[in-house]
């Protein structure tokens, strides 16, 4: 499979409303909940999910983890922590693109065909919008270029700043 524009897909709105086969959360290296993203899944997953959260023992940046959806309509989360943004010399570019490719390749371990992505690392953890789209795109493209059997990779974006730094960030990889 190639990785066709189409297989990449920006959308505006709530990630925990969407049925697809995951949806990925941007946690923090303890699992066990906080605001952003990841406090919209805890609330509309339900307890059941920070139970089975509390058996994973957490997990270090860069690196993510799965579960059952739950009461959501997606059927899995893959919970990843991206880095929290301190000037860019702390290998921050390398771990939130690390966030990219493991979340993928498990995906693909548990046979997912669509995923939808938040906006990692871009709320509370302040890593500069047009940067964090320019290294999602890249990573994700790239992923899908090595024969992932994924379909569908949708970029969920809460605000118009996000969306406005996907368009630039997919529109500047297929020129470049
Ligand atoms: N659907 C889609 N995107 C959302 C939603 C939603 N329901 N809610 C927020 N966003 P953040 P981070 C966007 O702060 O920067 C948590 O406390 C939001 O607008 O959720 O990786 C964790 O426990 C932004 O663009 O995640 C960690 O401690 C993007 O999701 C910490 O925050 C990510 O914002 C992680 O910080």
């Amino acid at each position: 499979m190639d990785a066709s524009p189409d297989r990449i897909r920006i959308m505006s709105g709530d990630i925990t409303g969407l049925a697809v086969d995951a949806i990925v959360n941007a946690a923090n290296r303890s699992l066990l909940g906080g605001g952003g993203v990841d406090g919209a899944i805890h609330r509309a997953a339900g307890p059941e999910l920070l139970e089975e959260c509390r058996t994973l023992g957490g997990c270090e940046t860069g690196q993510a983890k799965l579960t059952r959806g739950y009461r959501l309509p997606a059927g899995y989360i893959i919970h990843t922590v991206g880095p929290i943004w301190q000037g860019g010399d702390r290998d921050e570019p390398e771990l939130l693109a690390a966030c990219y490719r493991n979340s993928l390749q498990l995906a693909v371990e548990h046979d997912v065909r669509r995923i939808a992505f938040p906006a990692i690392s871009c709320g509370v953890y302040r890593y500069p919008l047009s940067e964090a789209a320019r290294i999602a795109v890249r990573e994700i493209r790239h992923f899908l270029t090595g024969n992932a059997p994924i379909e569908t990779v949708y970029l969920v974006c809460f605000d118009d700043e996000v969306r406005q730094a996907y368009e630039q960030a997919l529109a500047g990889d297929r020129a470049g």
